[in-house]
C-alpha cells in the first residue's frame, strides 16, 4: 500500500471556506474510487474559532449541493503541519503569506505551499473570497470553486501519482 497523498486545506477561521473545500475534495474522491490516495484536513490560521463546526451559512449552502460538512471542527494550524502534509493550500494570498512565514517555525518542513486555486486553469494567483462578512451570493461563489478547484487538483495530483484516466 504506497502512502497518501496528504493534503491541508487553510484559511482564516477554518469555518467557512477550509471546511468547504475538505467536505467538496472528499467527496469527489469518494465518488471517483480513490478517495483511499487522499488523506485531507483543513485548518485555519486563527484560534478564535478552535473546536466549533463549520459556519451555519457555510453547512446549509454546502447542504443545499449534497454535502454534509457538519461533523468538522475548526482546528489551528501549526509549525508540525509542515512537517506531516505533502502539500498545504492557501484560500488566500494573505493566508499563504502567513504560512510562508510559519514555516519558518518547523524543523524539518516537507509541504508544499500553494494557492489552492492556482491549480484551476485560469484562476492562478487568485483568492477565494472571504464569505464571512458578506452575503449568500459569496457562499454559492465559494462553492463554485471548491468544485472547480478540487476536482482540478484532484487530477493534477492522481496524475502525479501515474493515475490517468482517472474517471472523474
Ligand atoms: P474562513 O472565514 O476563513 O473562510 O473560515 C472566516 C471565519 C471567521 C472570521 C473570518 C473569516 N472571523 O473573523 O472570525
Amino acid at each position: 500500500m504506497t502512502e497518501p497523498v496528504r493534503l491541508l486545506f487553510v484559511c482564516l477561521g477554518n469555518i467557512c471556506r477550509s471546511p468547504t473545500v475538505e467536505g467538496v475534495f472528499s467527496s469527489q474522491a469518494d465518488k471517483s474510487g480513490w478517495r483511499s490516495m487522499f488523506e485531507i484536513d483543513s485548518a485555519g490560521m486563527a484560534g478564535s474559532h478552535v473546536g466549533e463546526p463549520p459556519d451555519r451559512r457555510a453547512q446549509r449552502h454546502a447542504r443545499d449541493r449534497g454535502y454534509d460538512i457538519s461533523a468538522l471542527r475548526a482546528r489551528q494550524v501549526g509549525p508540525q503541519d509542515f512537517e506531516h502534509y505533502d502539500h498545504i493550500l492557501a484560500m488566500d494570498n494573505m493566508v499563504l503569506a502567513a504560512l510562508q512565514r510559519m514555516q519558518k517555525f518547523s524543523r524539518q518542513p516537507k509541504a508544499e505551499l500553494a494557492l489552492f486555486l492556482d491549480f484551476l486553469d485560469g484562476h492562478e494567483g487568485q483568492d477565494v473570497p472571504d464569505p464571512y462578512y458578506s452575503d449568500a451570493a459569496v457562499f454559492e461563489t465559494v462553492l463554485d470553486m471548491a468544485e472547480a478547484g478540487s476536482l482540478s487538483l484532484m487530477r493534477h495530483l492522481l496524475k502525479k501519482q501515474g493515475v490517468f484516466g482517472c474517471g472523474c
